[in-house]
């Protein structure tokens, strides 16, 4: 495996030389040696290994936002050229009461993205977690009906996608939609609706900003039984001309789960229907974790025990290794449908701000990221960086 040095001087590199092959007149000379100069400074990162196939992301929570973590900014624009909100865009957040749009956490995220020419995913419009009960609720409690539900959704999203217009470029319009088996969940949504909740929200999304980009996003939907059940929705969106561009794999993945035939056959049926493909929230879990929560419902938790917290103070070598060679056999198959992938987003910005150390249960030390604590790379990033070498 390739050293950290080695890595970076590859990329500075390559992207130098392409830039130093003609020949130059004299008088040129000095202008290319400080070129040549600011080639060797420049710090190059991630992103930049992926140039010409996708965006590389990452998911951002307030600490990253408002600078709290004094080392985050400066690595995240080095190395990322997509952000998503953790959390600050969900219904719960951004419109925390009836009629009350809070908009300070999402806004200070967008301008940082926009100052550092990043792509600016907006997650999410219309899901059944983090979502307040008051949203389908009348002022006394009472179930809202369905021409209210359809109201309020409406002003969500013309308020919400309406404020950030023409700055986020794509909206996952409707996040995890489908079940396990592939039929509809059973949401509020879903109840008081009905089926045509989806296509509402992707019509009221494309009313108020008809320049973004609008996606449907989901866990599991790699596999079969579920990815048939999204693949119904999206040809029922098509058919009555709703304009969808995209579908999220959220790709909260294992070390041995999904299978990677089944990440590559999904991505060529998604891409079959025109669709975009992006990887919305990729990690690798290496913890044990119950067959049960294979997913990323969540609502769901499990019971801690000290046994399926193994690495408290550190990943075995044996692990990493495990893991570096996960990620290269998922970035292998990412850049062989690079045409049809358009970004691939990590779900956090290194191993301490994982949500998979809480999720599905509390108080675990995961380490599912290409970068460690400290913000330095693990073997993971080595090993996706050597993927995207072998491929030019
Ligand atoms: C997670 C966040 O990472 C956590 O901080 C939060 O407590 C719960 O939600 N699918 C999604 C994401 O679409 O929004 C979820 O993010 C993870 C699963």
């Amino acid at each position: 495996m390739s050293s950290p040095s080695d890595a970076k001087h590859t990329l500075i590199n390559n992207r130098c030389d392409k830039k130093m092959t003609k020949t130059v007149l004299p008088a040129t000379i000095i202008f290319l040696m400080l070129l040549a100069s600011s080639c060797s400074n420049k710090e190059t990162g991630l992103k930049d290994a992926f140039e010409g196939d996708f965006l590389i992301g990452t998911s951002l929570d307030a600490r990253q936002i408002l600078g709290t973590d004094k080392e985050a900014q400066s690595f995240i624009v080095k190395n990322f050229n997509s952000i998503t909100a953790e959390n600050a865009m969900k219904w719960e957040n951004i419109h925390p009461y009836p009629g009350k749009y809070d908009f300070a956490l999402a806004d200070s995220m967008v301008s940082f993205g926009q100052k550092n020419g990043m792509f600016i995913a907006g997650h999410t419009l219309v899901w059944h977690s983090q979502t307040p009960d008051w949203v389908f609720q009348d002022s006394v409690g009472a179930p809202l009906t369905r021409d209210a539900l359809i109201e309020r959704m409406k002003d969500h999203i013309s308020t919400v996608v309406g404020h950030f217009k023409g700055k986020v470029k794509g909206w996952d319009v409707v996040n995890e939609a489908v079940d396990e088996d592939g039929s509809l969940r059973k949401t509020k949504w879903l109840e008081i609706i009905g089926e045509d909740y989806i296509q509402l929200a992707f019509e009221f999304a494309f009313t108020a900003d008809p320049g973004a980009e609008f996606y449907y996003n989901d866990y599991n939907n790699e596999f079969t039984d579920k990815r048939e059940g999204v693949i119904a929705v999206i040809n029922k969106l098509q058919q009555k001309g709703v304009k969808i561009d995209g579908v999220g794999i959220q790709g909260h993945w294992h070390l041995d789960s999904p299978d990677l035939n089944v990440i590559d056959e999904s991505i060529s049926k998604y891409a079959s229907l025109g669709l975009k493909v992006m990887i919305t929230e990729m990690e690798v879990n290496v913890l044990p974790t119950p067959p049960e929560v294979y997913g990323a419902d969540v609502s769901q938790q499990a019971k801690y025990l000290e046994s399926l917290n193994p690495y408290p103070g550190g990943l075995p070598d044996s692990v990493s290794n495990l893991l570096a060679q996960r990620y290269a056999d998922l970035f292998s198959i990412l850049l062989k449908h690079k045409d049809a992938v358009t970004r691939v987003t990590f779900w956090g910005v290194n191993d301490g701000y994982s949500w998979k150390n809480d999720w599905p249960i509390k108080g675990r030390t995961n380490y599912p990221l290409l970068f460690d604590r400290n913000y330095k790379p693990k073997p993971a990033y080595y090993a996706v960086i050597k993927e995207a070498e072998k491929q030019r």
